[in-house]
């Protein structure tokens, strides 16, 4: 299950990529915003973060203005590894190097086909895992820490 989130700012681009996932036949929820009306953007990154933190979503994709503020809320959930990625390359390592649950997108930044681009790359792209598991660890390991 892919989880969706956006703010005003980032509707027209999350519309784009919820029709994405819908021709691909990945099974999707849209959390919202379903409208053009001016919202706050961490009540939308809370609703997809939580949901990929306690494990009801596998992956979660976010859209605001430049991906910024999405960013900044959904790195403060244990176990979220949230990516801002502004082209393709990001969007690949962000998974293959960084394994990142959830990919973050700024609307007002991104052309749409290229944003199509990105998250295919995202959702097609595998962990590349040996290094990279230990770096991961370290990050696991730090969240631990700061919790306790
Ligand atoms: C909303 O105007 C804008 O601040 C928001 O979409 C986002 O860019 C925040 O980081």
């Amino acid at each position: 299950m892919i989880v969706l989130g956006s703010d005003h700012g980032g509707l027209e681009l999350k519309n784009e990529i919820r029709k994405l996932l819908e021709e691909r036949g990945l099974p999707c929820e849209d959390l919202g915003t379903h409208n053009g009306d001016s919202v706050d953007y961490p009540d939308f990154g809370i609703a997809v973060s939580r949901r990929v933190s306690e494990g009801s979503a596998e992956k979660g994709i976010l859209v605001c203005g430049t991906g910024i503020g999405m960013s900044i809320v959904a790195n403060k959930f244990p176990r979220i590894r949230a990516a801002l990625a502004t082209d393709v390359f990001m969007a690949t390592m962000a998974k293959e190097h960084n394994n990142a649950n959830i990919l973050v997108l700024g609307g007002r930044v991104l052309e749409t086909g290229k944003a199509r681009e990105m998250v295919a790359a995202w959702l097609d792209t595998e962990f590349a895992a040996g290094r990279h598991q230990n770096r991961l660890d370290k990050i696991a390991e730090l969240e631990r820490e700061l919790k306790g």
